[in-house]
């Protein structure tokens, strides 16, 4: 299609004064964004480079996408969750001039066709989270290739895909794993997670947690934030695992440990967070205790098998926003919070704004990366890059000094001992 500069298209733009507030107390959360928005609005170094996005519309990605603009960059920006997008926050960005394409409750059609619109302006970067805005270039539009210098990719699972895929010798550009940054997955993956999921649980049911059996699919960094603050409200915590060394984990942090088989006769409350298909599966609902709550916070909606749940009810109803009742034929009911998508986007706000502060400093920095790479003439191998250490540590110092706390330094004799192998007893 043709290209417009700030073109959109929104559920209504009426709601953008609701989602400036929304987005103003975001940016009093985040400093770190905040401080490299005025380290960089004057110089623009993005100035010239226009940038495709496909990311959650949350009040935080809102700050990230003015933080890019401010930085120069022309953005055009779909959400990559059809159940994510905020409504207020996609209308306050269309409304201050961001070319936009985002509505909650998208079909699957309306979702691609919204990524496609932002690739009409032939972006010369590309932002993910899940790979979605990647793959649509790969797969159908890999002649947008030849202008484009490279990516950033948010999440476990799309960082996953891509290092396959480059291994595979089939990735076309460059990109860098925003999510194996420690300020993003120490913090991002285990806290907001942790927090932001129970969240939605509790927004969706209002249930006590205290007393329950709650059950946790994987124990990666995703699920260990879960299980921490599943284990904090009284729930008593069972973990179900693939992997031994995250199972021993959770088993030294006083979790039970089962098989999915067996965790599914005595859970209460349900959560997937593993990244693969198939977790809960027709021979759990069948053994699951009447009243059973069952959700996911991973990225895909693959993890709980929706289909044979639909398959084994008589009957379904929605009992409260993003709790759907579903009656089995033996009478037993069985609550799927947020169809089975992200449950802390759908029937949350996402992560907290202190977190995303991270991630978001991550996934800014490595896009003025890219930029400086192509600036010094460098073209870049199409591989998966990590984050350098420094830009970790430069992003943990900054939060660390705006909440307040000051670190040591190694004194110069540290450092030689630190290095001094012939150093002993
Ligand atoms: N992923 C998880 N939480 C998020 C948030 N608040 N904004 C954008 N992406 C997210």
């Amino acid at each position: 299609m043709d290209h417009k500069e700030g073109a959109y298209k929104v559920r209504d733009i009426g709601l953008a004064g609701e989602g400036r507030k929304k987005i103003e107390w975001a940016e009093s959360r985040m400093p770190v964004m905040m401080e490299l928005r005025k380290k960089y609005e004057d110089t623009k170094p993005l100035k010239g480079y226009k940038i495709a996005g496909c990311l959650h519309v949350t009040k935080e990605t809102a700050v990230l996408i003015e933080t890019l603009r401010a930085a120069g960059a022309q953005i055009s920006w779909s959400g990559c969750n059809p159940l994510s997008t905020q409504d207020d926050i996609a209308a306050a960005l269309a409304e201050n001039g961001t070319e936009i394409y985002a509505w909650h409750g998208q079909s699957t059609d309306e979702f691609y066709w919204s990524i496609e619109r932002t690739l009409d302006m032939k972006p010369n970067l590309t932002l993910d989270d899940g790979a979605d805005l990647i793959f649509t270039v790969h797969n159908k539009f890999p002649e947008l290739a030849k202008d484009i210098i490279g990516g950033t990719e948010e999440t476990t699972t799309g960082v996953h895909r891509l290092r396959a895929m480059a291994a595979d010798g089939k990735l076309i550009y460059p990109v860098i794993a925003v999510n194996d940054a420690e300020t993003k997955w120490d913090f991002d993956n285990v806290y907001g997670t942790g927090q932001s999921s129970l969240d939605g649980i509790l927004r969706a049911t209002s249930t006590l947690f205290a007393g329950k059996n709650f059950v946790v699919a994987g124990h990666g960094h995703c699920g260990t934030g879960c299980a921490k603050r599943a284990s904090g409200t009284g729930s008593s915590v069972i973990i179900t695992e693939v992997k031994a060394t995250a199972a021993l984990k959770g088993a030294l942090e006083g979790y039970q440990v089962l098989p999915m088989k067996e965790a599914a006769k005595i859970g209460d409350i349900f959560i997937t967070a593993t990244g693969v298909k198939d977790v809960i599966t027709k021979e759990h609902f069948e053994v699951m205790k009447d009243g059973a709550i069952v959700c996911n916070t991973g990225h895909y909606d693959c993890e709980i098998d929706i289909d044979a749940l639909e398959e084994m009810s008589v009957s379904k109803r929605t009992v409260r926003p993003n709790n759907e009742e579903y009656t089995l034929k033996d009478g037993r009911r069985i609550y799927l919070l947020a169809q089975g998508r992200l449950v802390n986007l759908a029937a949350a706000e996402g992560h907290p704004s202190e977190v995303m502060d991270m991630s978001f400093a991550n996934q800014f920095m490595s896009q003025i990366r890219l930029v400086d790479e192509d600036k010094a003439g460098n073209k870049l191998d199409p591989t998966v890059y990590d984050i350098p250490e420094d830009q970790d540590q430069y992003i943990a110092g900054i939060k660390l000094r705006t909440l307040g706390y000051s670190i040591d330094t190694l004194t110069p004799e540290q450092e030689k001992y630190l290095n001094d192998y012939a150093a002993g007893t």
